[in-house]
This record gives structure tokens, C-alpha cells and sequence, in this order.
């Protein structure tokens, strides 16, 4: 079976976040399960560089503009390139300047992206057959839509990893995408009297998964389905919920090459030396007492400014914490401030770094994920993996994947984290104290260590499960 991935990012070409590392592991998560993946990329610089060889197909007015497809390779997989240097060749993120304003004319970057998608899955390209497409989040979710415009006989699956984007433009624009008059309809792509790039996908495609059980329920409550809960409601029996896994040829704490040491759950000591790491390089006191980090954008998804609000009482209790994030302006400063409070005690890396994510799941002790809502997050997924405690809200993924270290689940060793109810300043400083007893008994905590790492987070389980979702559209 051929599926043709659309995604506005992809690691290790384009990452901002999540999307970008379960769009660049499920080639390989499916696999083995008799499926090739192709991925199309919208033609940034940095994507542009992984592309070889002339053009294959030409497009001389996509959505007005002259675009050209290039072949690629990631990670060993094929890779479609949407060459369109009006939209893309641009400095800056993929959907932001460099001054982290949105860019005017997404809705045109990321229509012609779907545009061309539902061109290629429709076999528009000579040599080029797909089975299924599979669009990521609000900047592919057109793709469906206008392949159920054109009739096309292909399928089609929407992922949402977070709702909270939907793409939404004014209704001016819908005379410039391509699709016919009856697209403007409240089944089709008009939202709120404007139009709705996820919605438009949610309402055309064959089949609707998101990236954690719990989360595939909680879209049905106004408070998280945030204006689409309706819409998801009566498509609810094509919505499923399939966690997403993580790539072991990334995330590994026995072959990460940013780790100055590596080590296994047998090995467990040799974090120490990962620790002192983190100590230089977020310039916190040498000591023995927990180091809590966060690797996060700083929003209020994340809980970040209730997070901040506690941050005198983890020190005033011995913790310490090294961050590194990027994001809301006021959030980056309260961060940045209590760093200035206590010197040696917080550490504060304001910007985005790979390498040094790494150093922080294999050298600090506890990761806090206190978000408000979390389609299935990956950090505590890292951090189960690399023995760096996870302590998190109970909502979507964080719930589906941690299991709290309550008494009964520590007396029967299941336990790999802490979870706490409701991002409040009370139940988060709870949970720190938690957190702070649980680490001064070294015996529980290198048990709840590695309980985290024996859990499997593979994409085995997952990527059968999609591999059954594809297949059975293909049947149907
Ligand atoms: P989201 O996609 O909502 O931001 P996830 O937990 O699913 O949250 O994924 C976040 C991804 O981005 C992880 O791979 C995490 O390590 C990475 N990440 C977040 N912030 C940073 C940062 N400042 N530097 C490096 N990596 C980061
Ligand atoms: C989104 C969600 C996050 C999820 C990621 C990958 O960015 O916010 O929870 O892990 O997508 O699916």
C-alpha cells in the first residue's frame, strides 16, 4: 500500500514541534506493516537541501503561483518537495518571520500545499500512485476536501495533534482556493462565516484519528474541542484515538550522541556524569538534590505562566530547574526574572536547541509537563525513556501514558511518574512535593526510573494500528 503523508514540517528536515517528529517516524513505523510512505514538504530552504534531480512535475498556476515537484530522501524514505519560492524560499519558521509574526498569506502557502497534494494522490503525476492520503493538522487538512470536490476515487485520513490550530481565514479568501461554488456550505468549508481549513478536512475525510484515546474523547467537551466539538460528534464513529510512539533511532540514552554519557536502565548511575552537564550548562550549583527541567513552548497550553508562579517554592524546597523553551514574550521574561531571583538554582535557555533536549532527558532528574491540555505531548515520552521522571497533568496523552506513583501503584511497581488534577498553583506545588519525597528515597526512585524505561513507547503497537486503519478504507 502507497500513502502519501502531507505535513507542514518533518524531522530532521523542519521542526517546531511534535507534528514534525511523528511525521518523520511513521515511514518507518509502518513499514512493516507492507506500507511505503512518501512525505510532502512545502519547499523551504532547509527542506530544499534534501532534494535531488530535475523536476518531475510542473504546476504553472497553483493557486497563482508557479510551483515544481523535486524528489527527495528522509531519513531513507521518499520525500515530495513543493518548490513554489513565492510561498516558501523565505527566512525565518515555517509559518512565522523571524519576529515570530504569522506570514500574511499562510492560508495561500498552505491551500497550495493541500492543492498540490490532492493533485498528486489523484495521480496527476506521471509514475505516481497513492492509495491513501494522509494529511497533518490544519495546514494539509484542505487536502481532503479538495479531493472530495474532484470526486477522486483516493482516501483520505486527517490527523489532528492539536485542535487548537484550525486554521481559520476570512471568508475573502475562498474565491482564490480553487474549489467549486458548492465547497461554500456548512458541511464543506465555511466556519463561524469564514473559511476552515480544518474543518473543511474534518468534514471530508474518510476517516479521522488524533494522537491519544483520552484526547479523542476530550474533543467532544466544548473546553477542549474549542468550536469543532459538534463537528467531531457526528463524525465520531470514523474518529480514533492512536498515541503516538517515538523513534528509538533518536531517542535512545544508550546511542544519543548529544549525551556526554550514555547508559541503560542497568547502568543507571552513569547519569551523573550527564547531570554535571546540565549543571554547566544551564550554570546551576553543583549538588546531589533534584534537577527538574522543562523542554516546552512557553504558552498557555503548557501551564507555563502557572508553572512560573511556582517556581520560589521548587527552590524553597531544594529543587532546582533548568529550562529551556521558547514562546510567549511575557513568559520568556517571568522565566528569565526568576532566574535573575536565584542564581544557581534556575537555570533559563530561552530559544530552540536539539542537542541540548537531549542533554536535559539524559541528565535532569524530573521533567514538568503541567499543560492544560495536551493532544499526546512526546516529552514525557523521552523522559520515561531516558529515566528523567515525568511529572504532568492528567489530560489527554499525559493521562494515556503515565502512571502515577500512588501508593498501590508503587507498592505493585507499576508506577513511572507523577500526574496531578488541574494546572493550578496548588495541585502543581503538590505535585513538586511529591516529586521532591519521592526523589529522596533513592530505592523508589531509581524504580520508578526504570519502570519509565522498560515501558514501551515503540511505534510497533501504534503503527499496526494505523496500518489496520488503512487498510480497512482500502476495503471498504
Ligand atoms: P508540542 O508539539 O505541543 O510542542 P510535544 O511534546 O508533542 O509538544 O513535542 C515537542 C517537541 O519539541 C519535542 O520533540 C521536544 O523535545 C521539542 N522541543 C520543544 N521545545 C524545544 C526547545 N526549546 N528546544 C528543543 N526542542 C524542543
Ligand atoms: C501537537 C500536540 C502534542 C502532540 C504533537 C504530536 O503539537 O500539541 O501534544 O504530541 O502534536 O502529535
Amino acid at each position: 500500500m502507497r500513502v502519501l503523508s502531507v505535513a507542514s514540517e518533518a524531522y530532521p528536515l523542519i521542526k517546531t514541534g511534535g507534528l514534525a517528529d511523528v511525521v518523520g517516524a511513521l515511514p518507518a513505523a509502518l513499514t512493516p506493516h507492507a506500507i511505503t510512505t512518501t512525505t510532502l514538504l512545502p519547499g523551504y530552504p532547509a527542506v530544499l537541501k534534501a532534494t535531488t534531480g530535475r523536476p518531475i512535475h510542473k504546476w504553472r498556476d497553483l493557486l497563482g503561483t508557479e510551483a515544481r515537484l523535486l524528489r527527495g530522501d528522509i531519513a531513507g524514505h521518499p520525500l515530495l518537495v513543493l518548490d513554489a519560492p513565492t510561498l516558501y524560499a523565505r527566512d525565518g519558521g515555517p509559518y512565522a518571520d523571524a519576529t515570530g509574526q504569522d506570514w500574511p498569506d499562510n492560508w495561500r502557502r498552505f491551500a497550495a500545499l493541500a492543492y498540490a497534494a490532492a493533485d498528486i494522490a489523484s495521480s496527476a503525476v506521471k509514475n505516481l500512485t497513492f492509495d491513501i492520503l494522509h494529511a497533518h493538522d490544519w495546514q494539509a487538512a484542505l487536502a481532503p476536501a479538495y479531493l472530495r470536490y474532484a470526486a477522486a476515487p483516493v482516501k483520505s485520513v486527517v490527523t489532528v495533534h492539536n485542535i487548537a490550530f484550525q486554521g481559520r481565514f476570512d471568508a475573502a479568501i475562498f474565491d482564490e482556493l480553487g474549489l467549486p461554488p458548492e465547497a461554500w456550505s456548512i458541511d464543506g468549508v465555511e466556519y463561524y462565516g469564514g473559511v476552515g481549513f480544518l474543518k473543511a478536512g474534518l468534514e471530508a475525510a474518510d476517516a479521522i484519528t488524533t494522537v491519544s484515546p483520552t484526547y479523542a474523547r476530550e474533543i467532544l467537551q466544548p473546553e477542549f474541542g474549542m468550536g469543532l466539538e459538534g463537528l467531531i460528534a457526528t463524525r465520531a464513529a470514523e474518529v480514533h484515538g492512536i498515541v503516538n510512539g517515538i523513534d528509538p533511532a533518536v531517542w535512545s540514552p544508550e546511542h544519543d550522541p548529544a549525551l556526554p554519557a550514555r547508559y541503560t536502565a542497568r547502568t543507571l548511575a552513569r547519569r551523573a556524569a550527564n547531570k554535571r552537564a546540565v549543571e554547566r550548562t544551564f550554570g546551576l550549583d553543583a549538588g546531589n538534590g533534584p534537577i527538574a527541567t522543562v523542554i516546552s513552548r512557553l504558552t498557555w497550553q503548557k501551564g507555563m505562566d502557572v508553572l512560573a508562579d511556582c517556581l520560589d517554592d521548587l527552590v524553597a524546597m531544594g529543587g532546582r530547574l533548568a529550562l529551556l523553551g521558547s514562546g510567549d514574550a511575557a513568559l520568556e521574561q517571568a522565566f528569565l526574572a526568576a532566574a535573575e531571583r536565584h542564581p544557581g538554582r534556575i537555570g533559563v535557555r530561552i530559544g530552540y536547541d536539539e542537542p541540548v533536549s537531549h542533554l536535559l532527558q539524559g541528565g535532569a532528574d524530573a521533567i514538568l509537563i503541567p499543560s492544560r491540555f495536551e493532544p499526546c505531548g512526546l516529552t514525557q515520552l523521552y523522559g520515561l525513556a531516558y529515566g528523567c521522571v515525568p511529572v504532568v497533568a492528567r489530560t489527554g496523552g499525559l493521562a494515556d501514558t503515565i502512571i502515577d506513583a500512588n501508593a498501590a501503584a508503587l507498592a505493585a511497581g507499576v508506577a513511572t511518574g507523577i500526574q496531578f488534577d488541574g494546572v493550578t498553583r496548588e495541585s502543581l506545588i503538590h505535585a513538586l512535593r511529591r516529586l521532591i519525597a519521592l526523589y529522596a528515597d533513592p530505592l523508589r526512585w531509581q524504580t520508578l526510573q526504570r519502570r519509565g524505561m522498560g515501558a514501551d513507547f515503540s511505534w510497533g503497537t501504534s503503527g499496526a494500528a494505523y496500518a489496520a486503519l488503512c487498510r480497512g478504507l482500502i476495503e471498504a
